[in-house]
């Protein structure tokens, strides 16, 4: 049986869908020749990330398909209730990527605490000629140590965002409409592990008191972050966003950071992906990825090993 991982998979997904006699062709096609090419080679697994989409038109021009599975969580490039209703599994995998996602989220909080973000831009330019004077700019960092984290969405990222803050010495404080309570495990190298329970409170509470905020709540229609959430906050506040674009007034944040309410955001998805304001792009304010939040190797294997095991646990 063939399976087009059209996207990419990493290197350990394929070794584990081959040695269960499966073909993976690794080809990227383009999305117009997607069905046409799904048709010829007889695919019976079409494999994305974000890129391709999968469309009510293509599962109804490719019969041969049993399986579309996504690596990663947002299954939004996909028709998943009408594939589901046409006898297709969909499949995909949440959990492997959350704590990537939590550990880009403090590479910003560091950088931007630490001034990194300026400094990385300042120091090739002007490094030799102009140390002291940067030197001085970047003296009043910031420790994360002992300051409050504010975290919306206490899903599987959120929490894998907490246990990191927990272990740095934060004071972790969480909102979530579905979730009172979580008792979060942090193991350690050896095999310790210490239970930490968090108990969520308000939104509004958790905006009043965070000095450092993290959104991992998934798309929805109105912001979770507009005016009058910033509004809220504790002047000089640091934000971040790895969560879904459209979650977070871009506008505001940046009338935000204008004001002084904001003294700095990491944005690693955006309103308009894949071409972000040049507003925002331009902002001394931001610390930028390009929705690089599940990149790491780790993170891609464990999505490759997720969707070999499920795949093999469907078909074989
Ligand atoms: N940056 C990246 O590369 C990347 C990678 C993976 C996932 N993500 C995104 O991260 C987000 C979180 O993923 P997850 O796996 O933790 O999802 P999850 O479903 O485990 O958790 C999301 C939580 O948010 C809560 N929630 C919903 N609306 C809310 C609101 N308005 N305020 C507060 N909480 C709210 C839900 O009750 C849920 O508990 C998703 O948007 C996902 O698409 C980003």
């Amino acid at each position: 049986m063939k399976i087009l991982a059209n996207d990419g998979i990493s290197q350990s997904g394929i070794n584990a869908l081959e040695s269960a006699g499966f073909e993976v062709i690794t080809t990227n096609v383009a999305q117009e020749q997607l069905a046409d090419y799904i048709n010829k080679n007889n695919i019976a697994v079409l494999l994305v990330r974000s890129a391709t989409t999968a469309r009510k038109e293509l599962i109804d021009a490719c019969p041969s398909l049993k399986i579309i599975g996504r690596g990663g969580v947002g299954m939004d490039n996909i028709d998943v209730d009408y594939a589901k209703s046409k006898g297709l599994h969909v499949i995909n995998t949440p959990e492997a990527s959350s704590h990537a996602v939590a550990e880009l989220v403090f590479a910003h909080l560091y950088s931007l605490a630490r001034f990194l973000h300026h400094a990385n831009r300042d120091m090739p330019l002007e490094g030799d000629s102009n140390f002291k004077a940067l030197k001085k700019a970047y003296a009043k960092g910031k420790e994360l140590k002992g300051k409050t984290l504010g975290i919306l969405g206490f899903g599987r990222i959120g929490q894998a965002t907490a246990k990191i803050g927990l272990g740095l010495g934060m004071k972790v404080i969480a909102f979530d409409p579905l979730i009172e309570k979580e008792t979060l495990i942090l193991d350690f190298f050896d095999g310790q592990k210490v239970s930490f329970t968090i108990q969520t409170i308000s939104k509004e509470d958790v905006l009043k008191q965070s000095d450092f905020i993290s959104l991992h709540v998934p798309a929805q229609k109105e912001y979770v972050i507009d005016t009058a959430e910033f509004n809220l906050m504790k002047n000089g506040v640091i934000l971040a966003n790895a969560a879904r674009g459209g979650v977070v007034n871009e506008v505001a944040l940046v009338n935000a950071i204008e004001s002084g309410k904001v003294a700095g955001a990491a944005l690693d998805v955006f309103e308009n992906e894949p071409n972000p304001e040049v507003q925002l792009l331009m902002n001394p304010a931001l610390s930028l990825t390009p929705h690089t939040g599940a990149s790491t190797n780790e993170a891609q294997d464990r999505i490759a090993s997720d969707l070999a095991s499920q795949i093999i646990r469907i078909l074989k």
